[in-house]
């Protein structure tokens, strides 16, 4: 039986039609999570929902607390999980507004716990990463697109940076030459974190901006809004579609 949480990034604070019914406060051996867990129902199928920059949202990406996220809902039976990242397009498809379902990753965060795998250990623990995403999950996000009449983009590598600033463009060159399709804050650790947990993790990344030097306009907090408006309208119907299908 799938045990599903949406972990909700930049301007998902709250999920549309999602019906709370219980609170959750939590804490863990790696501190409190970004927020109360807020358990409850969507499309009649019961979900938890953590928004990742706490509630309001006042967490930096790089100031989040991963660990006591994925642990807290590992601890409230949580088995699956769609973490939901806003993102910056690189490559040509990556359009303003679109929904994107990475296959892979890079990392390029530095300074954050991300690992689970460092103290009290008989050996070392060494995680099979080879493919970041679950993709038994991947592929029920992909199948509910078009039946949800939404166009999505089943591929791509998320490049996560440290930020919390945007990227200079000779950066983003950089992660094109290294192959990113697109690039966001908080994709890692929360991934690797959650395969070494055994959740079930995939991404679904809003392309909120055309990333830095992409784009013919300076990047606003403007245009991310309305692309993240877009977007979510998407995510919504898709959401419909998808939810009851986990
Ligand atoms: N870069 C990094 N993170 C982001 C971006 C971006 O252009 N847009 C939204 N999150």
């Amino acid at each position: 039986m799938k045990k599903l949480a949406v972990i909700g990034g930049t301007g998902i604070a709250k999920i549309e039609g999602f019906v709370i019914t219980e609170d959750i406060t939590c804490d863990t051996p790696y501190g409190k999570p970004s927020s109360i867990l807020s358990r409850g129902t969507y499309a009649g199928r019961e979900i938890i929902f953590l928004p990742r920059h706490g509630d309001p949202p006042v967490i930096p990406p790089h100031k989040i607390n991963y660990r006591a996220n994925l642990r807290a809902l590992k601890d409230n039976g949580v088995n699956t999980i769609l973490g939901i990242n806003a993102v910056g397009g690189i490559t040509s498809g990556m359009i303003p507004g679109r929904l994107v379902v990475p296959d892979q990753i890079i990392d390029y965060t530095w300074g954050r716990k991300h690992t689970f795998f460092e103290e009290g250990l008989t050996h070392p623990v060494y995680v099979e990463f080879t493919r970041p995403y679950d993709d038994t999950l991947r592929d029920l996000i992909i199948n509910s697109a078009p039946p949800a009449g939404v166009e999505i983009l089943p591929y791509g590598t998320y490049g996560a940076t440290q930020g919390p600033r945007l990227e200079s463009a000779a950066e983003i060159s950089r992660l094109e030459r290294d192959g990113c399709d697109i690039v966001g804050m908080t994709g890692m650790p929360e991934c690797a974190l959650a395969r070494e947990l055994e959740l079930a993790y995939a991404s679904i990344s809003l392309v909120v901006n055309r990333a830095a030097g992409k784009g013919e306009e300076g990047i606003t907090m403007d245009l991310i809004q309305n692309n993240m408006d877009l977007a979510v309208m998407d995510l919504t119907r898709l959401f419909q579609e998808l939810i009851p299908r986990i």
